[in-house]
């Protein structure tokens, strides 16, 4: 499990192991556009404040990942115990 702030919301949610961060922004009532829910179409795209992302989709650059400034909500997990989030 990893927390996520977000920035923006004021709002800080845990993401248990069986969830993913775009499950867990609908329960709260964030509303996170998504498609294909695989990590391959970009749009559940976020940006990331702070925080180390392990990227598990296949629509970032490399570079991109490496930079670590977006994630894909719908896939990928926080390396670290919490992600700060621009939303
Ligand atoms: Fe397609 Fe997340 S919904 S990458």
């Amino acid at each position: 499990a990893f927390e996520v702030d977000l920035a923006r919301s004021a709002l800080t949610l845990q993401v248990p192991a069986g969830k993913t961060i775009l499950e867990v922004l609908r329960e709260h009532g964030i509303d996170m556009p998504s498609s294909c829910e695989q990590g391959a179409c970009g749009t559940c795209r976020c940006g990331v404040i702070e925080g180390e992302v392990i990227h598990q989709d296949v629509y970032l650059s490399n570079a991109e990942k490496a930079e670590g400034k977006s994630i894909m909500t719908c896939v990928s997990r926080a390396a670290s115990d919490r992600l700060i989030l621009d939303i």
